[in-house]
């Protein structure tokens, strides 16, 4: 599906306002605004004469050029924008429900959250402009439900919005939406299509506008590693509110680790007693049950992700259930230190996993499961005296073969306590590619109608194709555009860490998920960027997600067929818009190139000459 974008008119000679400035222009004024040439936005000096005429940034970017110049992500359907702005009065927003739903705690928290956004744009309260026409914005659901709305793989996720203008001026807006999901969507593009417009200090919004707009991929993520450095619930809080901005619907949470064990779980508080950094470091019930409501209330499922047999440590030490602990020299029994791993022959091992498995469905109530699976070392299982004897007792050799026959019975024990506990509902499990996910383990092991296999190998490996062509659906999270955290100082040694270099936006915008898959499309569920946190914490989140994941999101989203290079304008002024909202996006280039729009890219002079 490629987007399909009808602007009105191609060109905006002139833009018309409701409303022109009401003073003539002071020193507290802007001495510049903008003007549509050739469908670029160029800078230009205002003088008395022109002030009213003057045409903001914002505005200007709106509607010049071919495409929607300040959504993002860009719509799939039809997009009809009138040229036309008008000052709304901020404080006569209303939202309404239609269709007799009845307001409850999610939509009041859905409808402060949009509120906040359009409060975001204006930078000076004492200097806004009073005046302004109404805004009534009426979202239907055509779909009810009782209980809270939960995001599955076949939640459709579309939307349409109209916005009109009645006879007394006062502007109307409709969203009408299958559900939940499609309708804060909705309430997203609309935050979009109102600016701040700094020359007249005053909100506007687009008077006449028609969209329809649905999704190409289903799974649009972001992964964060909560384990080797600990990020605060206020930090997680951020990522989810720059996700919803984009329609990025699931955070997967890889909550622990080797390193450490912050997740509380109260029938087996050793675990994280143990096993995290701090008692201040430790995600209570409480902080999960706010992450996920807090995601809820923004269309993100948050996804719990319980890495095993491999990628344990902290917080197990007393319990004899793992091989390898902390074993020296590392490199000999896993990829990075700490090392780890569960000891799939103690009994014992599945009734502590249920508990852990029993508190994850509680709190999270996942539509989809993440077992890990990742980075086993055989090594590390054979060092062990206890477990090699236990082969024997089964009648296995010490082969790489059998270990993976371990690993196989490891799996097949714990998913029976997964679905224990999910009482029988066989929640699809997501796992990542390891050997176990290729030949012949796979087809042993692993139920294609029952398993997604997430792909972290890079988009041109053989095995990738190698897995849809058996029928597995697949989230990709190649590492060589998708892990965030490529780039930077090795940690076990000097020189550059192991996936470097770091990766550009311009990649993440490129990485077609169609190229990797191939004929077996229909099988990838979407995509994830991921941030492994050995180098990463609070301090620099942000910057590391944003605006590449913007950029993952309307591969995801849109999944345009044209490059980064045609999305290069807008992603200037989106970052704008993250930054306005607190989130705190790296720099992409210089503001200059921002304000001279086409004069920093190095092919655009011949491509316009
Ligand atoms: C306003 O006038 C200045 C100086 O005459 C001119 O350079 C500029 O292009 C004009 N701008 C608009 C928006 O008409
Ligand atoms: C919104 O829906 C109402 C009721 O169906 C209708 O009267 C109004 O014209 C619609 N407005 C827009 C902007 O589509
Ligand atoms: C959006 O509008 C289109 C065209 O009128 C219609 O086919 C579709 O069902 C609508 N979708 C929703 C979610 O209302
Ligand atoms: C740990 O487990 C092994 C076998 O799994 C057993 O031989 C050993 O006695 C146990 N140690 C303790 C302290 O329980
Ligand atoms: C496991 O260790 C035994 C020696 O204890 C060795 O003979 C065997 O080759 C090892 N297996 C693998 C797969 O490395
Ligand atoms: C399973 O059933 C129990 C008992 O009815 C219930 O408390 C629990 O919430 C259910 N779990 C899930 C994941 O549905």
């Amino acid at each position: 599906m490629n987007s399909r974008i009808l602007a009105v008119a191609a060109l905006a000679a002139l833009l018309t306002f409701g409303t022109t400035p009401s003073e003539a222009l002071n020193n507290d004024h802007l001495v510049y605004g903008y003007e549509c040439q050739k469908g670029v936005c160029k800078k230009v000096e205002l003088s008395e004469e022109n002030f009213s005429k003057a045409i903001s940034l914002p505005v200007c970017r709106l509607f010049c050029g071919e495409d929607i110049g300040t959504l993002w992500p860009k719509p799939t359907g039809a997009v009809e924008l009138e040229r036309l702005m008008k000052q709304v009065d901020v404080s006569n927003i209303e939202i309404k429900l239609l269709a007799s739903r009845k307001k409850d705690n999610l939509w009041n928290n859905v409808e402060n959250r949009w509120m906040d956004l359009i409060h975001a744009k204006i930078p000076s309260r004492k200097s806004l402009n009073n005046g302004g026409y109404e805004l009534n914005i009426g979202v239907t659901l055509k779909e009810q439900h009782d209980g809270l709305p939960r995001l599955t793989l076949v939640t459709d996720e579309s939307y349409n919005l109209s916005i009109d203008s009645a006879a007394d001026g006062q502007v109307s807006v409709n969203i009408t939406a299958e559900n939940f999901f499609g309708a804060r969507h909705g309430l997203e593009t609309l935050a979009q299509l109102i600016v701040y417009d700094d020359i007249r200090r005053e909100v506007q919004i687009v008077t006449k506008a028609s969209i329809y707009d649905a999704p190409v991929y289903k799974w649009r993520g972001l992964l964060l590693d909560t384990a080797r450095n600990f990020f605060p619930v206020k930090s997680i809080k951020r990522t989810l509110d720059g996700m919803a901005m984009v329609k990025l619907n699931t955070f997967h949470w890889h909550i622990t680790d080797s390193h450490s064990f912050p997740f509380e779980v109260p029938k087996q508080a050793e675990l994280y007693k143990l096993g995290a950094y701090s008692p201040r470091k430790v995600y209570s019930q409480e902080d999960v049950a706010d992450v996920v409501e807090y995601g809820r209330v923004r269309g993100i499922r948050v996804m719990p992700e319980f890495d095993a047999p491999a990628h344990v440590g902290e917080g197990w030490q007393h319990k004899n259930m793992t091989a390898c602990f902390n074993a020296q020299p590392w490199k000999n029994f896993c990829v990075e230190p700490p090392c780890g791993q569960l000891d799939p022959t103690v009994e014992g091992l599945y009734n502590v996993l249920e508990d852990i498995y029993s508190d994850m469905f509680k709190l999270f109530n996942p539509d989809v499961f993440h077992m890990g699976g990742d980075e086993v070392s055989v090594n590390c299982w054979n060092s062990s005296q206890s477990i090699r004897s236990w082969m024997n007792a089964q009648g296995w050799g010490l082969e790489e073969s059998d270990f993976m026959q371990l690993w196989g019975h490891f799996q097949e024990k714990a998913l029976e306590r997964v679905d224990r506990v999910a009482n029988g509902t066989r929640t699809p499990i997501t796992l990542w590619t390891s050997r176990l996910t290729e030949a012949p383990f796979i087809d042993d092991f692993l139920d294609k109608d029952r398993y997604i296999i997430q792909i972290w190998t890079t988009g041109e490996d053989p095995k990738v194709k190698e897995i849809l062509k058996r029928g597995y659906r697949i989230i990709v999270s190649n590492y060589d555009a998708l892990y965030f955290d490529c780039g930077g100082a090795g940690w076990v040694t000097n020189g550059n860490n192991w996936c470097s270099p770091y990766i550009g936006w311009q990649k993440v915008y490129d990485n077609s998920l169609a190229k990797i898959a191939g004929d077996y499309e229909h099988h990838v569920l979407g995509s994830e960027a991921a941030i492994w946190s050995e180098q990463i914490d609070e301090f620099t989140l942000d910057n590391r997600f944003w605006p590449r994941a913007s950029a993952l999101a309307e591969r995801l989203w849109t999944n345009p067929a044209t490059n980064w290079r045609q999305a290069e304008a807008r992603i200037l002024m989106h970052r704008e818009r993250l930054v306005e909202n607190g989130i705190g996006a790296e720099s992409l280039q210089p503001e200059w190139c921002l304000q001279n729009e086409d004069e920093c890219p190095i092919d655009a002079y011949d491509a316009q000459n």
